[in-house]
């Protein structure tokens, strides 16, 4: 590790306060480590989990914070101990750079799910310096977090697969969820949301999407191409459809009731919980009980998942759908992305931006 001196300089937009508007912001970067790599940013997706952090919707923020955790990016420098990685390789970081490597999860390969993960953003390195994400000019990661981007895979495409197409990636691999024929719901049509559908219909399944308003009906039928579209204020659409569906992703960011989706399940049905609410959640006990339904939840994927989920997508040609903006647009993209008014996912073009004053 570098003495302050010597550690390179580097910019991004941070909030710098629960207000979560961002702006330039200076920090420095470790220098490379054996068993790091030094990336360029070329692009990165916004998450709404980006607006939870920034807003402090948690109580965990921490500020200076540089949000983005779909990055992607090419490699300029890498460790003495790094072999996967050559500079000029396209890259991509998601939501974690670290993990203790020894706990039962880190030993089975489900680093996600350690207690000692350390987040891309808003938490400490091991070097104790706050970890900043990708709406910077770089970034310096431990390989372990860094996947290669498939040959041929459009780099702008490829970001939001590194949060949102994982997180439904590894439910559906975990539960036994990938043969096909399946019926599955996907819950909310948004960034993670529209991953779920093009994701599923690769995997052969069918899918309903069910949604807060008919706005998206003609983009989900025609350009993700679902199998069919709910509105969950229909009653008697909802109805129908009762006792129909494998397994539901539910993807909604804020508090809603349960039973309604439930109701949608088959006997040994799974509503798998991916939208962080932070207030309690209620539902009736019969509803799980009669169809021993599960009712769990999933928090991204592995690095293996990941790595697993970029293979698949080159393979059956799935992509995402985005909207690419610069940088000086990007607390206008944060507005509309809380106002439900993105298809599907912002993708920042880091590289193309002047992130400068
Ligand atoms: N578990 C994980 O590992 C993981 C990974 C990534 C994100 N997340 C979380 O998953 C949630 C969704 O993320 P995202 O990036 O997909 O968000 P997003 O792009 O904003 O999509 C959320 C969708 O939920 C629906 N919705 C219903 N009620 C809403 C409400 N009151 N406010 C906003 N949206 C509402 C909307 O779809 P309709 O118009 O179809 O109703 C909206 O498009 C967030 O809470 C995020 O933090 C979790
Ligand atoms: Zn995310
Ligand atoms: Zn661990």
């Amino acid at each position: 590790m570098g003495s302050l001196d010597t550690e390179r300089a580097t910019i991004g937009w941070a909030a710098k306060d629960p207000s979560g508007i961002l702006s330039p912001y200076t920090y420095t970067l470790r220098n490379t480590g054996a068993e790091d790599v030094y990336i360029k940013v070329l692009y990165c997706g916004i998450c709404h989990t980006d607006i939870h952090q920034i807003k402090n919707d948690l109580g965990m923020s921490n500020y200076p914070m540089v949000p983005g955790h779909e990055v992607v990016g090419e490699v300029k420098e890498v460790g003495s101990e790094v072999s996967n990685f050559k500079v000029g390789d396209k890259v991509g970081v998601g939501v974690l750079v670290g993990c203790c490597r020894n706990c039962r999860p880190c030993e089975a390969d489900v680093e996600q799910y350690c207690n000692k993960k350390i987040w891309s953003y808003n938490d400490v390195y091991t070097d104790g310096k706050p970890t900043q994400g990708g709406f910077a000019e770089s970034m310096v990661v431990d390989q372990k977090f860094v996947v290669k981007i498939p040959d041929g895979m459009a780099l702008e495409q490829a970001a939001p697969l590194l949060c949102a197409g994982v997180t439904v990636f590894s439910p559906l691999s975990h539960f036994g969820l990938k043969q096909s024929g399946l019926r599955g719901g996907i819950l909310g049509l948004g960034g993670v949301g529209h991953m779920g559908v093009l994701i599923a219909k690769a995997m052969g399944h069918h899918v309903t999407v069910i949604s807060s308003s008919d706005k998206k009906r003609v983009e989900a039928m025609e350009h993700l191409g679902a199998d069919q579209y709910l509105v969950s204020s229909d009653a008697t659409r909802m109805q129908e459809a009762a006792d129909s569906l494998d397994y539901i992703i539910d993807t909604v960011p804020a508090n809603h009731p349960l039973e309604p989706y439930l109701s949608l399940l088959k006997l040994d049905g799974k509503l798998i919980l991916t939208g962080v609410i932070n207030t309690p959640m209620q539902f009736l006990t019969p509803m799980v009980m009669l169809g021993r339904k599960a009712i769990t939840g999933s928090f991204i994927g592995s690095m293996k998942e990941t790595k697993e989920m970029l293979e698949f997508c080159r393979e059956k040609g799935v992509t995402s759908m985005i909207e690419v903006i610069k940088m000086d647009y990007v607390n206008k993209a944060f507005e509309r992305l809380e106002k439900n008014d993105v298809r599907y996912r912002f993708v920042v073009d880091v590289a193309g931006s002047k992130l400068d004053p």
